[in-house]
């Protein structure tokens, strides 16, 4: 279901709008990453095989002030499923050695452009240094050990898939606790949680377990926490004790919970599965200024899910926090403890 990553944080963002937080070099750097996106010429290297080639995972690294792994690829008209970049190329840049450091980086940047006809120098090592450090907070090698040659290839197979997630988001703690947080999900996902989520604005006044919508939503968002959900819900403009939390949100409305089951004391997968298809057929757009709840339904369907796999995943998330893996019933007291408490418990069982 996931997509094999050598990560401690798996999978996807709800959006690419999830970027880790770029270093945002300028001036001659940028020049010299253009020098280094020239040598990937479409004419003169194998499209197919972009990752053979030095220059360009290097080029795919110093873009990123711009561009993720997959734009990068397009903007040299180069197809965005690419062979896993090969050991060669990782030695190569790494002059042999097994990890990839910092000063590996900077040097292997320098010495790219000295053999790239006609490039233009980087101004400094500070922007390379950025650009390393941002590949090493995907990577989760924040430290200075450097880059395994695993995790390397996983930043170029994973970076801009919807629902792959960075390790941290900067190795800077400060930039990364206010960073927007990825929000990870299943490959099988296919943007269903996002236009939950979007459903639930219509209805998020009401408090976030009083409707079906925003209780869903927030089962989507298993693999992250309904305070992500919160923060990714509320406008900017309301801040400080204006903006709940979790713990601000009341218990799980009863009637909400019978909504799911029809009236049944225990709610179970395909409650779940009935619950969130339905919650994607005629779906509501919000409208009107936030928390208006003067949404309209569009008459329009989905995206759905590409495999009722994906409702399986959260649910079983929901299920092993309440102690229900056998039969992934889930009485009323339980989902409503999960819905409020599980953000705080810091356990995380899987089924
Ligand atoms: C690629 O190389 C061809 C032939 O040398 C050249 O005409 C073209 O301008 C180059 N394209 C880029 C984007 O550098
Ligand atoms: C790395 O590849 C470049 C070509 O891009 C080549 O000139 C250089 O000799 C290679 N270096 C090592 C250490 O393999
Ligand atoms: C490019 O920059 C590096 C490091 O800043 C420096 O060592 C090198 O001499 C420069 N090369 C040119 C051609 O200016
Ligand atoms: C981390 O980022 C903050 C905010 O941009 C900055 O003030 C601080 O100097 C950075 N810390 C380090 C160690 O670079
Ligand atoms: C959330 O709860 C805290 C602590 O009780 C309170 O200070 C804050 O005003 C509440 N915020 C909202 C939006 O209800
Ligand atoms: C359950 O909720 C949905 C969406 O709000 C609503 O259309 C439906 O009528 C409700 N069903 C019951 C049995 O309350
Ligand atoms: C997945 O999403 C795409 C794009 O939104 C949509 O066209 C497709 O129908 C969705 N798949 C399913 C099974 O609904």
């Amino acid at each position: 279901m996931f997509p094999s990553l050598a990560l401690a944080v798996l999978a996807s963002a709800l959006s690419a709008s999830a970027q880790v937080t770029s270093p945002y070099p300028g001036g001659q750097t940028v020049d010299s990453c253009e020098s280094l996106k020239g040598s990937c010429n479409a004419t003169t290297i194998d499209v197919n095989n972009v990752w053979n080639y030095p220059a360009c995972a290097l080029f795919a690294i110093c873009s990123t002030w711009n561009y993720n792994v997959i734009d990068s690829l397009a903007s040299i008209g180069a197809p965005h499923t690419q062979p896993v970049v090969p050991e060669s190329t990782f030695k190569n840049i790494t002059n042999g050695a097994d990890v990839l450091t910092q000063q590996g980086y900077v040097d292997a940047y320098h010495y790219e452009l000295s053999i790239t006809p006609g490039a233009k120098n980087a101004s400094g090592d500070a922007d390379l240094v950025g650009q390393y450090q941002w590949l090493a907070a995907w990577t989760g090698f924040c430290g200075q050990d450097g880059i395994p040659y695993q995790n390397f290839a996983d930043f170029f197979q994973y970076d801009g898939t919807p629902g792959v997630c960075p390790s941290t988001q900067s190795c800077n703690a400060t930039i990364a606790a206010s960073a927007q947080q990825c929000v990870p999900q299943p490959i099988t996902d296919n943007g269903s949680c996002a236009e939950v989520v979007s459903e639930c604005e219509n209805f998020i006044q009401n408090g976030l377990f009083q409707s079906t919508y925003c209780v869903l939503a927030s089962m989507c968002y298993a693999e992250s926490t309904t305070d992500v959900l919160i923060n990714d819900i509320y406008p900017s403009y309301i801040q400080g004790s204006s903006r709940p939390t979790t713990a601000n949100e009341t218990r799980l409305s009863i009637d909400v919970f019978h909504n799911f089951t029809g009236g049944a004391d225990t709610m179970g997968l395909q409650n779940a599965i009935d619950a969130y298809y339905g919650a994607l057929t005629n779906v509501w757009e919000p409208e009107g200024p936030f928390g208006a709840g003067a949404g309209v339904q569009t008459g329009q369907n989905g995206p759905y899910p590409t495999s009722t796999d994906y409702i399986e995943n959260f649910w079983s998330i929901i299920a092993a926090w309440t102690g229900n893996c056998d039969t992934l019933e889930i009485p009323y007291d339980n989902l409503a403890d999960y819905l409020s408490y599980a953000v705080y418990s810091g356990y995380h069982p899987k089924c």
